[in-house]
């Protein structure tokens, strides 16, 4: 039997780097052939050393992401969920893969929440929450929302059928990743928004939220995360007509909702423990820290993104970890984000 081949971007990346171990680890990883995509040839290096095969380049090559889309069954997109160029590429690759095959290559790619997020600059909490089995509340989200340039091109893909495109939707994604491609020191241990977070708490010495820190996020843990690309991967191959793609291939990631101030709070706690910030208080930033710290990104930083993975759990996806396991992996993120300020 042929193998199947998978090209995967973001592989060193902290979503992707959890769903290429998974899919290294999965029962049928005998008949995978990974390609991963690589900036570094040292991480290239580590790479191979776990069987993944790599092409080194970047989102900028666009030529190269073209071949590699074209030579794989699937691609696994985690690497930038706004470059559209890239994106691009990879659809035309896979378009070429479709008129030489008849066959139309499945895509999974990575979309965010943000897409759903308002203007709250942290002031409240009152937002629509938004279903991901609510396909036509999606299909009018404004064009100029993030992440909205690659997903109309993605489902515009999917409904002109030469690529089955499945959009995993993650809201803030939480908990140091672990696992194979961690121990080797290949893949991102961390995730985005928390750490940017707690490094400006950590900076002023106090920690902080935007506005009145009222603003609502959904969340999901990395292995959560992870457990639904493999159980998307797993169905698109085995049982496609089970799962919704293009406009209805949305599957929100969530399991909790945090305030920005709930972060800061318990930030504070553990800034006061370590002797960090005199008290665990928190405060909001004042103009100047947001100037100073976010830039123009505060606002984007302070929406609510208010989620429910109705689609996700039809299909199967059970996570496990909620607010508890939220708030209680915001300790060890500040731990390491200090550990990594004092080095
Ligand atoms: N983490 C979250 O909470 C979250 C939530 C929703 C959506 N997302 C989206 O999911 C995607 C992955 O997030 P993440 O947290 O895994 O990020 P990450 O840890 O920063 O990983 C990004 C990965 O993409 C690679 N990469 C970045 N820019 C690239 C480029 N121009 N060309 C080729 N490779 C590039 C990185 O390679 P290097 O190792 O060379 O840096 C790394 O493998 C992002 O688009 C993000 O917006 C993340």
């Amino acid at each position: 039997m042929s193998s199947t081949k998978i090209f995967i971007t973001g592989a060193t990346g902290y979503i992707g780097g959890s769903v290429l171990s998974r899919l290294l680890a999965h029962p049928e990883a005998k008949s995978f052939e990974f390609t991963a995509l690589a900036r570094s040839a040292e991480k290239a290096a580590k790479l191979n050393t776990v069987g993944v095969k790599t092409v080194l380049g970047s989102y900028s090559d666009l030529d190269l992401l073209t071949k590699s889309a074209k030579e794989a069954d699937i691609v696994i997109a985690v690497a930038d969920s706004d470059n559209l160029p890239a994106a691009e590429a990879i659809l035309k690759g896979q378009k070429e893969k479709f008129e030489e095959t008849g066959k139309a290559p499945i895509l999974i790619h990575t979309s965010g929440t943000a897409i759903i997020s308002d203007d709250a600059r942290g002031q409240h909490g009152d937002h629509t929450i938004y279903s991901d089995l609510d396909s036509d509340a999606i299909e009018a989200l404004p064009e100029t929302a993030l992440h909205r340039n690659v997903d109309i091109a993605t489902v515009k893909a999917d409904k002109e059928g030469y690529v089955t495109a499945y959009l995993i939707t993650p809201g803030t994604v939480f908990g140091l990743a672990e696992g194979p491609l961690v121990d080797i020191g290949v893949q991102h241990k961390y995730s985005i928004q928390l750490p940017l977070f707690i490094k400006v708490s950590a900076a002023r010495k106090k920690a902080g939220y935007i506005g009145a820190g009222k603003n609502l996020w959904a969340a999901a843990s990395n292995r959560d995360t992870a457990d639904l690309f493999v159980l998307i991967f797993n169905a698109a191959r085995k049982n496609p007509s089970s799962l919704g793609h293009g406009r209805d291939g949305f599957y929100f990631v969530e399991n909790a909702e945090y305030s920005g101030f709930e972060v800061a709070e318990e930030t504070g706690k553990v800034l006061a423990e370590l002797g960090i910030a005199e008290s665990p208080e928190a405060t909001s930033n004042t103009a100047e820290e947001l100037k100073q710290f976010f830039g123009d990104w505060w606002t984007l930083l302070s929406t609510n993104s208010r989620a429910k993975g109705d689609r996700s759990r039809a299909v199967g996806w059970k996570p496990v970890d909620g607010k508890k396991e939220f708030i209680q992996s915001i300790r060890p993120e500040v731990l390491e984000v200090v550990k990594s300020i004092e080095k």
